[in-house]
């Protein structure tokens, strides 16, 4: 008897807060709120909008890789397009050859940022940015964002 109520009271609240979730549009906002960035998700995406990291990630790689790399990551003559590159390479190789840097046969060289705190500190988001172009989420212009989170 107690436990049929339990039930009936919690399918209760679920149907509200089905229903909350239908007509409220600030609802969908909830999502990039509770958004935490991943190596698997690294992104977030909505109404032509991404999450305030990849923003981020556009502008960092477009203060440091963009010079060898190209703009929005298409590629130089001097580098590859990175938004190729993304398409198979995962995020440990990522950081690894930001780290480490690496040196083509061809002699050219992609730099260790070991030392760059300010590209190490925003790594996560520049993989992000390059991910959303890899996955044509976004084109090669500024992207649209969501507010920053106070977090
Ligand atoms: C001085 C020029 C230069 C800068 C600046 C630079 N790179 Fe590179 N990067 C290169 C070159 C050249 C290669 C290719 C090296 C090779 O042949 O293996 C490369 C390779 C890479 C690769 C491997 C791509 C692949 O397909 O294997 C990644 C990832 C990468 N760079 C990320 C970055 C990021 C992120 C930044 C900015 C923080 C950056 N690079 C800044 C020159 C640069």
């Amino acid at each position: 008897m107690r436990r049929l109520t339990a039930s009936r009271t919690r399918s209760r609240f679920t149907a509200r807060l089905l229903l909350v979730s239908l007509l409220v549009p600030c609802a969908l906002s909830a999502d990039y709120k509770s958004f935490e960035p991943t190596a698997e998700k690294p992104y977030y995406f909505e109404d032509g909008k991404v999450d305030f990291g990849t923003y981020n990630g556009f502008r960092r790689y477009h203060a440091d890789c963009h010079v060898c790399h190209g703009p929005a990551g298409l590629g130089s003559a001097y580098a590859p397009a990175l938004m190729d590159s993304m398409k198979s390479m995962d995020w440990m190789n990522f950081v690894d050859v930001i780290v480490r840097g690496r040196q083509g046969l061809d002699n050219k060289v992609m730099p260790s940022f070991a030392g760059n705190t300010d590209v190490l500190a925003n790594m996560l988001d520049i993989y992000a940015y390059l991910r959303a172009r890899a996955d044509d989420v976004i084109g090669p212009v500024r992207p649209a964002k969501f507010p920053k989170l106070k977090k």
